[in-house]
């Protein structure tokens, strides 16, 4: 199957993003308020010998949530855990990773917003008091145990705040939310990925990438990896402006970052309801896409160019869009 560019969730098998990623947050680039912020919390909770708060990142996919999270137990001098929202099933799934926490820890949840409820609230008093209240035994004689935890630092990562419930929201210390990063921060992270991976790009070829990469690192450094792949076959292995152009037309990224999937979206809005308003599960039925994708992942980046809006009555294509798309709008004088 084609490896999916713009996705939802770092591949399983991406050991890529795991080499690539930055240590320190020196070396992190980009979201300049988060950082500065966190690095305050960081020092204060050192200069009193106390765990970091609790810290909630959320935005977008692709933007370096589970890299800060990361970063965060590194630059504490910490252990990380690391589990996603929807493999924690049951309460024992918990408890076990609850149970092997050093004082410290950052123990990181991916996707926390699709924590089922009932897990949700045995991380209440483990965030709030760090004590595990669970039920043990079975029937007739179940008991309530408290085990003391370690105090630790839950990292927690959504893309969807507003899914969480006011009680987890609300026990987290620190919530910071990640921006679409800026063309020139994108460069800059181009151009340290082609350090790491030992690989020379041109100026003009890192800013061309970067701004077909929709604002998002994962995606920059997933097409940087194609675009390496034409320059090594069809030059001489470094990445000049004319490879970049020429791999990602082959890619069909054009140059905004759109690829096919946002055509689509935005054809079957204009073409099947007339550009809106419409809803969210008409477009997704009518492209055979997940609205959950739609939302997540492709209109985040539709809403930020200003191709799409959301009003109260459904999504709506802008003139913007049209012009973009070279669609003549119905009922225009043009
Ligand atoms: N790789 C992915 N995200 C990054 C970032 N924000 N800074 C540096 N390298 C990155």
């Amino acid at each position: 199957m084609n490896e999916r560019i713009v996705t939802n969730h770092p591949l399983e098998e991406d050991q890529f993003e795991t080499s690539i990623r930055p240590d320190s947050i020196d070396e992190y680039i980009g979201q300049q308020e988060v950082k500065e912020n966190l690095n305050i919390f960081m020092q204060a909770a050192k200069m009193r010998g106390e765990s970091l708060d609790h810290v909630l990142l959320y935005g977008p996919p692709g933007l370096g949530k589970t890299t800060l999270a990361y970063i965060i137990a590194n630059e504490m001098g910490v252990n990380i855990k690391t589990a996603s929202g929807p493999s924690i099933e049951k309460s024992g799934d918990l408890a076990a990773i609850l149970s092997t926490l050093e004082p410290g820890d950052v123990l990181f949840i991916d996707e926390i917003h699709r924590m089922p409820r009932f897990i949700e609230e045995i991380l209440y008093p483990a965030m709030e008091d760090f004590t595990l209240d669970i039920i043990v035994g079975s029937d007739s004689s179940t008991r309530n145990i408290k085990i003391d935890l370690p105090p630790f630092t839950l990292v927690g990562a959504t893309t969807r705040a507003g899914d969480l419930t006011s009680p987890l929201r609300d026990r987290f210390g620190i919530v910071s939310k990640l921006q679409f990063y800026t063309v020139e921060e994108l460069t800059e992270i181009v151009k340290r990925t082609s350090r790491v991976l030992n690989c020379e790009i041109d100026e003009n070829a890192a800013i061309e990438l970067a701004s077909r990469s929709r604002g998002t690192p994962r995606i920059a450094n997933r097409l940087l990896k194609r675009v390496r792949d034409f320059a090594l076959v069809l030059g001489d292995g470094n990445i000049t402006l004319d490879i970049t152009n020429l791999a990602l037309d082959k890619l069909k990224v054009d140059k905004l970052g759109l690829d096919d999937t946002d055509y689509h979206l935005l054809k079957a809005i204009i073409e099947k309801f007339n550009g809106g308003p419409v809803g969210i599960e008409a477009i997704a039925s009518s492209i055979g896409e997940e609205q959950s994708t739609i939302e997540d992942v492709y209109e985040p980046y539709l809403l930020q160019i200003g191709f799409l809006k959301r009003t109260s009555r459904g999504r709506v294509v802008t003139e913007k869009a049209y012009e973009h798309l070279k669609i003549h709008k119905q009922g225009t004088l043009f």
